[in-house]
């Protein structure tokens, strides 16, 4: 369970006033750190990496042992769901994830979910949680259903996600509505035992939501988010979720914002400062957005991008996470995230009047 101490980035999420903007990163562990590179090059795979408890702990600390954030994200992948659900995933070299993909009823009949196996994920979220000092929180995390259900349905991203996306365009498609509601409950009941090993936040990554055009957007993103997150505040309504529907245009992400429940909106580079500010911000805490490439540049073009974004987004105060827009390039160099998080946290705009 929790520690019961409130840090920074937790306050700042539950809409209590802060004194400066919290900073982590998604992807914070990961292939940029040469010590990452020497953990996985001791494990047999990336999905041993992911399930073997003692090293999932050293990768989730690698990022907090370097720099001065103020959250860790626990070292899994979205895609353990699936291979908890019987589906085998591997990760091919330079292709990315693969699972066989659902292609009638039967096999998504066969779906099966056996949260033991990943017992080693919440062993690993109760040990990181004992290790951090209890003003730095841990994040939990999963795939929101409709992003996970593409990897599902069409196995890989190399085709865009056709079947997916083909299956979203039909108006009753059984496969993939029998498959939402098996990710809703395998997903909710994933997130409540991260919960329950120590997470303080959880992050629903909706990687693929910028896929969808409106009307679809609002059957396989908005509503199924909003019921996971009805759910989960159901038994911890205290625990602040951070919804993440990546690539969204204006209208979805405001709807995202109006509609799911989330405490926080993770927003992508993309998205326009002054609409996030003038109608995103209004509603939820926002989390981001740095252009992962600035942060592969560093120096005067990195901290133009981070001051532009704390200028529009903190200066009121409270209502800001900074992020990236998506995941650290495995080609940044560490030293430009040391800059940028040293930046941020002496960063010093905060309208003082509000
Ligand atoms: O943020 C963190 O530091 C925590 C760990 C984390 C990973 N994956 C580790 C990882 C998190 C939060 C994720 C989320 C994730 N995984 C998402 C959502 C966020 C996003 O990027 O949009 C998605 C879509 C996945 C699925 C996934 N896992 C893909 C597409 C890939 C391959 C692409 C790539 O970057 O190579 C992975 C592999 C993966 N997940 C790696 C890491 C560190 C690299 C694997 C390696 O070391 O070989």
């Amino acid at each position: 369970m929790h520690n019961g101490q409130t840090s920074l980035f937790v306050n700042t999420l539950s809409g209590k006033h802060s004194e400066r903007t919290p900073v982590w990163l998604m992807r914070q562990a990961g292939r940029y750190l040469p010590e990452y590179q020497q953990l996985r090059s001791q494990a047999s795979s990336f999905l041993d990496l992911c399930l073997n408890t003692d090293m999932a702990v050293e990768a989730t600390l690698q990022p907090i042992r370097r720099f001065n954030l103020d959250a860790a994200i626990i070292f899994a992948d979205i895609l353990l769901v699936p291979h908890a659900l019987g589906k085998k995933l591997t990760f091919v070299e330079g292709e990315g994830p693969q699972l066989p993909p659902i292609q009638n009823a039967g096999e998504l009949a066969a779906l099966d979910w056996h949260a033991g196996v990943l017992s080693s994920v919440f062993n690993a979220i109760t040990q990181v949680r004992k290790t951090l000092p209890p003003e730095m929180a841990l994040i939990g995390f999963a795939g929101a259903p409709w992003t996970v259900a593409c990897y599902m349905m069409s196995g890989h991203r190399r085709d865009g996600f056709s079947s997916a996306l083909a299956a979203a365009s039909e108006d009753d498609n059984e496969v993939l509505s029998g498959l939402m509601e098996t990710l809703h409950w395998a997903t909710l009941d994933y997130v409540l035992r991260q919960i329950e090993a120590g997470a303080d936040v959880i992050q629903l990554f909706d990687s693929w939501a910028g896929l969808l055009h409106r009307d679809y957007f609002t059957q396989l993103v908005v509503n199924p988010t909003q019921r996971l997150v009805t759910a989960v505040k159901e038994r911890y309504p205290h625990v602040p979720i951070i919804g993440f529907p990546r690539e969204a245009r204006r209208r979805e992400y405001e709807s995202y914002a109006q509609l799911t429940g989330v405490d926080a909106m993770g927003i992508d580079q993309n998205v326009n400062l002054a609409f996030a500010r003038d109608v995103l911000q209004k509603e939820v805490v926002i989390q981001g957005n740095l252009d992962p490439g600035l942060l592969v540049k560093g120096g005067v073009i990195m901290r133009g991008g981070a001051e532009n974004i704390l200028a529009k987004l903190s200066a009121s105060g409270s209502r800001h996470v900074f992020n990236l827009g998506h995941g650290i390039r495995p080609d940044t160099p560490p030293e430009h995230v040391a800059e940028l998080v040293e930046y941020v946290r002496s960063w010093s705009g905060y309208d003082k009047t509000s």
